[in-house]
């Protein structure tokens, strides 16, 4: 069906004036009277809809073709619209209806609140707000691969099955093909006859096998699903979510921090350059002043504190919070919401956290106490980024994984880029989804996710 697509149109209204055009959509918004109807007509290609025009006295309108979510092809001239709200409308001459839609559909504009769409994840895309955010999700998207191109970093695809546990956290989904087998007496008896004849699960993070790249192509990044059976079910944790893990050979702590802000303010002001309209759309229902928060974070610096420091922040900060602050213990969404809300209003990086709260792949500091990590922190979401320097140190890793209790077995990939041409390398994880939280303002992950995951969620 050849056609052209509504956003060509609203794009450059000038060169369509006066020519015939089919357009193909779904009506979102109708009036219908005696002698003329107005249909409002989005094909996904563009945030604003297309007005189309329909003389009734001239053009045959089917039946049903005038109702939200019926789906149309239209035939007719573009022309200036008197309307001062958009700059073109198209006078139809000829209205084919494709899909009738019913009026039982659910996406009616009286019930539209989020957590009533979050029960209709096949449906929701086509509402503004979904249109909006997931344009963005791609736009963002496209810009993460276009930043680290641009610089040579090679785009690596690790496997998402995995053995081991990157974080060490636990959170393993489990991958077998057996399923419940009584006659196995033990753990090493089922994992001997499953399909990989070992424990196997799904990846919580690219980054093992990163680092396997980087130690050859000096530059990588990996952007793809991660998978956390944590037990948590709050706004900002999904089953299932997007991970992006650059991993830079011969750089140290500082440097990866100066490429994640460089990253970070690129990749926002792309969103701002080529999203403008959702970002509107998005500031007047869901965040205001959403677009001046994100052209503050491109101009301006970030932050830095160190953990040791963020601790007496908390500790004097006169607030009653419900977990302990406390210098070794990890900090608590509600301590960082603190930081970044309260204390730094902008994004923040927390350096050095005391070994025992961070994962064991992380370079140990000269105090013995602290490890050369930070955590990426932002107002009103938290957590964005976790990123270290890695131990490069062969003797001391074998150390970290002794004392850990981790199977020595596993690692020996791993050990052996310790071994062979070990050199001092740093990368992070930006999670996909709580970057677009920050960018959208949408306050909850599955708004940003179209099939979302979650504990007990599985639609
Ligand atoms: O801090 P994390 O656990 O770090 C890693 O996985 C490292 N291997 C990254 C690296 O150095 N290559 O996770 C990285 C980011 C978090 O900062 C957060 O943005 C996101 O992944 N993330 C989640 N996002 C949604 N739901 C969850 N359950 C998430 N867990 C982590
Ligand atoms: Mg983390």
């Amino acid at each position: 069906m050849k056609h052209t697509d509504i956003r060509q149109i609203l794009a450059k209204p000038e060169e369509y004036f006066g020519k015939r055009v089919v357009v193909c959509g779904w009506v979102r918004l109708c009036r219908d009277s005696k002698n003329m109807a107005f249909l409002s007509l989005n094909d996904g290609t563009s945030l604003p809809h297309l007005q189309i025009v329909i003389d009734k006295a001239k053009v045959a309108l089917p039946e049903g073709a005038a109702r939200v979510g019926s789906s149309v092809r239209v035939e007719g001239e573009v022309v200036k619209s008197l309307n001062k709200n958009q700059a073109v409308e198209v006078n139809a001459d000829g209205v084919v209806l494709l899909g009738d839609c019913p009026l039982d559909y659910p996406i009616q504009k009286a019930k539209t609140s989020l957590d009533y769409l979050r029960t209709l994840p096949h449906l929701r895309v086509r509402t503004n707000t979904f249109n909006a955010v997931f344009r963005i999700r791609s736009r963002l998207s496209a810009a993460i691969h276009r930043y680290f191109q641009e610089r040579d970093y090679i785009y690596a695809h690790t496997p998402i099955i995995t053995g081991s546990d990157c974080e060490g956290a636990g959170e393993i989904f489990h991958v077998t093909t057996l399923g419940y087998a009584p006659q196995y007496k033990t753990a090493e008896e089922y994992n001997a006859a499953d399909f990989f004849g070992c424990s196997a699960g799904l990846t919580v993070s690219g980054q093992l096998e990163g680092e396997v790249m980087a130690m050859a192509f000096g530059k990588i990044y990996t952007f793809g699903p991660t998978f956390r059976a944590e037990n948590s079910n709050t706004t900002r944790h999904a089953a299932e979510f997007w991970q992006i893990e650059p991993e830079v050979a011969f750089a140290d702590i500082d440097d990866i921090i100066e490429i994640a802000t460089e990253f970070i303010k690129y990749i926002i002001k792309a969103v701002l350059d080529e999203c403008p309209d959702e970002l509107a759309l998005l500031e007047r229902f869901y965040e205001p002043e959403l677009t001046a928060k994100l052209g503050k974070v491109v101009a301006d610096d970030f932050a830095r504190v160190d953990y040791t420091d963020a601790v007496e922040i908390l500790k004097k900060s006169g607030r009653q919070f419900v977990y302990p602050v406390e210098w070794g213990l990890a900090l608590q969404t509600e301590h960082e919401r603190y930081l970044t809300d309260e204390v730094f209003g902008r994004p923040v990086f927390v350096v050095n956290y005391p070994k025992d709260v961070k994962s064991f792949y992380m370079k140990l500091n000269a105090d013995g106490k602290t490890v050369a990590a930070t955590d990426l922190l932002v107002p009103g979401v938290g957590e964005i980024i976790g990123c270290s320097e890695r131990e490069a140190d062969y003797d001391k890793l074998v150390k970290v994984i002794r004392e850990r209790g981790m199977k020595m077995s596993d690692y020996e990939n791993y050990l052996d880029l310790r071994k062979f041409g070990s050199v001092p390398h740093s990368g992070f994880g930006l999670g996909l989804e709580r970057i677009l939280m920050y960018i959208t303002g949408m306050g909850n992950i599955r708004d940003t996710i179209v099939f979302p995951r979650a504990k007990g969620e599985l639609r």
